[in-house]
């Protein structure tokens, strides 16, 4: 393991300014997003979106420090035959890949999964590399409800996350470890911060155990919010507060960076709340986005399928890039965000 390398790796993927782009969805994900905006998912479609997102190249690389990708599009060509790892490295960005197979139902656990893909993993990573990843990503879910999360979920979720984890610093891969609390239900804003503040703490505990070495790695956490069907929602700032206050109480300040998932926040809320938690500054780590639906529902609703569209869906997505590379400076407002537009 070259730990000076994932930690260049690692500074990059999260350096101020700029964030990474999500693009990682599976073939069932994307295809819930194109039947949204009227679009067939066949692998050309999925081709040309990714190529159009990718070719974007101003924003990505002024302000995308990085793109997940997802197994079929590490593997594709653009139109012209350029692999699309080539895209994402000639702007500038670094190209990574989602590796775990998905959430599973955990047995003796109705309503809670746990992430799988640990089998022939250390193979499938060596592949990757060859095929120019430089990171990883693997996302484990946690559910609240009445009387869930379990111990069981958030100890076995955080033990994969943790063997993920070494596996691919092992084969230099810096990996983003998410283990993303979600924000489906009623629960408030302290059941979050309670059950992120539990999953976090168990989740370092067990990278500890697996030997990971936190200077090369990035965390993908949630945000601390209410539950999207809670009575009593927050304001922008005292979700930045809570955010930052157990992540301070969570994540020690060897790991260089920490970028966030959106996970169902509409994409100014996304940005807001992250220029919020700048605003407040005092962390020791680079703090940024990993977003995908907050980047990607602009420009996918300007694309619609058309070719015509590609250049109002390109805007689109450098507006929301540029958004949220200013949020990571807490340089964004609300008159910005509306100049800009
Ligand atoms: P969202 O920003 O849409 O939550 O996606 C980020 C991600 O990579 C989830 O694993």
């Amino acid at each position: 393991m070259d730990l000076a390398e994932l930690n260049k790796v690692a500074v990059a993927m999260t350096a101020p300014g700029k964030g990474i782009l999500a693009a990682d969805e599976s073939s069932g994900t994307i295809k819930k997003r194109f039947d949204a905006i009227g679009v067939e998912s066949t692998e050309e479609t999925r081709r040309d979106y990714r190529e159009f997102l990718f070719r974007t190249v101003k924003a990505m690389h002024d302000r995308i420090s990085g793109v997940i990708l997802y197994d079929e599009t590490i593997r594709q060509k653009a139109a012209d035959g350029t692999p699309l790892v080539k895209l994402i490295e000639e702007a500038g960005s670094i190209p990574g890949i989602k590796v775990d197979a998905g959430a599973k139902p955990l047995a003796f656990a109705p309503g809670e999964t746990v992430t799988e893909g640990l089998d022939g993993l250390r193979d499938r990573l060596i592949e990757y590399r060859g095929l120019g990843a430089k990171f990883c990503k693997w996302r484990a879910v946690i559910h609240i409800g009445a009387g869930i999360p379990s111990y069981d979920c958030v100890n076995s979720n955080a033990h994969a996350l943790a063997r993920y984890a070494a596996l691919c610093q092992e084969q230099d891969l810096v990996p983003i470890v998410e283990p993303e609390v979600l924000m489906n239900g009623d629960h408030t804003i302290e059941r979050c911060e309670a059950v992120t503040e539990w999953v976090l703490k168990t989740v370092f505990q067990e990278l500890y155990y697996a030997r990971v070495k936190l200077e090369g790695m990035v965390l993908k956490p949630n945000m601390i919010v209410p539950g999207m069907d809670c009575a009593t929602q927050a304001s922008d700032d005292e979700i930045a507060e809570k955010t930052i206050r157990i992540l301070k109480e969570c994540v020690p300040s060897a790991v260089p960076g920490i970028a966030f998932l959106s996970g169902g926040q509409s994409d100014v809320e996304a940005t807001a709340r992250l220029d919020a938690m700048h605003r407040i500054g005092g962390f020791p780590w680079n703090l940024t986005f990993s977003y995908g639906r907050a980047l990607q529902h602009a420009p996918q609703v300007a694309w619609s399928g058309k070719a015509e569209n590609v250049p109002a869906a390109q805007a689109a997505f450098a507006h929301r890039a540029e958004m949220n590379g200013l949020a990571t400076l807490g340089k964004w407002t609300p008159e910005v965000e509306k100049q800009a537009a």
